[in-house]
């Protein structure tokens, strides 16, 4: 819900813009984290669960990747780290933070059609964005994630919208993004860092496997077709407003159109298959435009729900809802 009005604020605000404006960039105190740095922490119990949800968040694959010794600690099905999308361990505005979210939850989910708490919330990312397994609530990874999140809320008045969450949201194209186009612009954009395939550059040594530098972008180690973003208007804006990386919401490099075509051509790859998919968003005429697997209520074939353009689909959704008005 909260994310939905910052994307539709931001929307509006971006509108009446042509290419490549940062998304209504905020002011003053909110520009700037608010949260303190873990490392001001004590070096008491609770200051090292923070800790440790920090190091979960930047080196996910090293604690509970599918690579670790202990088989009943390999949680996540790849090999990224949380820290590959929510960038600078999840403090990054516009870079999908993770900041301030601690009071908004319990929150409606239109994914699953009920509320849902924190850690339903990281599992859904464990189980899509890792392609693994829920996390159980009681064990010590899922403690040190919440107390992670909970330490970066200090200092984020409840009830008051957080600026920088999601990913921003860029002026949208009145044509399907092309994957053809932004095949080309991999090639001379992308691929020196995330590699041919989009498999990314490992780190590893002889006998240790360190994850990656560069995380892969699509392929049997990269996130399911049910993540976020799997789905073209999440990608492109995280793509317009972070990459190449060591881009910020300030300075993106990408034009509007580039990143559309760039996302379009990432999510055109294969990837690995989440079962069950047909069942997100039980109220289909909740469910987001560019969700790239049906049902859906409003008539459009899964390639335009995949490749825009997306207002026809806003305008028929939004006719459903007032049909179902009672007069
Ligand atoms: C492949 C990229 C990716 C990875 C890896 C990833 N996430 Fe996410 N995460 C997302 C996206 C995209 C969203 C927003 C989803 C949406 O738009 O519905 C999100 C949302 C979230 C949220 C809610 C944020 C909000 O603004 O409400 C939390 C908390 C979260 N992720 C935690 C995690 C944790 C913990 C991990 C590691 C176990 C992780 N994520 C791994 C992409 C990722
Ligand atoms: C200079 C190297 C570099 C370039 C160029 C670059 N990236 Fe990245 N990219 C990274 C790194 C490193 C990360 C992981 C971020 C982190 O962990 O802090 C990343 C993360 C990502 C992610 C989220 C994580 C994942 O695995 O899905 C996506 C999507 C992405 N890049 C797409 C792109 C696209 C598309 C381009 C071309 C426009 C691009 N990047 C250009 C280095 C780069």
């Amino acid at each position: 819900m909260r994310l939905a009005t910052v994307v539709l604020c931001l929307s509006a605000a971006a509108a009446g813009l042509a290419l490549a404006q940062p998304a209504d960039p905020p002011r003053g105190p909110d520009r700037v984290l608010a949260a303190p740095e873990p490392g001001s922490l004590p070096d008491d119990e609770a200051g090292r669960l923070v800790r440790r949800g920090r190091d979960l968040v930047t080196a996910t694959y090293a604690h509970i990747g599918p690579e670790v010794a202990d088989p009943q600690k390999r949680f996540a099905g790849n090999n990224l780290a949380c820290g590959n999308c929510h960038l600078q361990a999840g403090t990054k505005k516009f870079g999908l933070p993770i900041y301030g979210l601690f009071e908004s939850f319990p929150q409606y989910s239109a994914r699953a059609g009920a509320e849902i708490t924190i850690e339903d919330r990281i599992d859904g990312c464990m189980t899509r964005s890792m392609n693994g397994r829920a996390l159980p609530a009681e064990s010590p990874e899922m403690r040190a994630f919440v107390a992670y999140v909970r330490f970066l809320s200090i200092g984020y008045p409840a009830g008051r919208p957080v600026a920088g969450l999601g990913t921003g949201a860029m002026p949208e194209l009145d044509r399907a993004a092309d994957p053809a186009r932004g095949r080309t612009l991999y090639a001379k954009t992308c691929l020196d860092c995330h590699n041919t395939d989009g498999q990314g550059l490992r780190r590893s040594l002889p006998t240790t496997d360190l994850g990656y530098m560069v995380p892969p972008l699509w392929g049997p180690d990269s996130f399911n077709d049910g993540a976020g973003m799997a789905r073209l208007i999440t990608a492109a804006n995280f793509l317009h407003f972070n990459m190449p990386h060591g881009t910020d919401y300030l300075n993106p490099q990408l034009s509007a159109e580039d990143a559309w075509d760039l996302a379009a051509f990432m999510v055109s790859q294969p990837r690995p298959h989440r079962a069950g998919l047909d069942k997100d968003f039980p109220d289909l005429l909740a469910k987001p435009v560019d969700t790239p697997y049906g049902p859906y209520a409003d008539g459009f074939p899964e390639q335009q729900h995949k490749y825009g353009p997306f207002a026809p689909i806003r305008a028929a959704i939004a006719r459903l809802k007032a049909e179902k008005q009672p007069r």
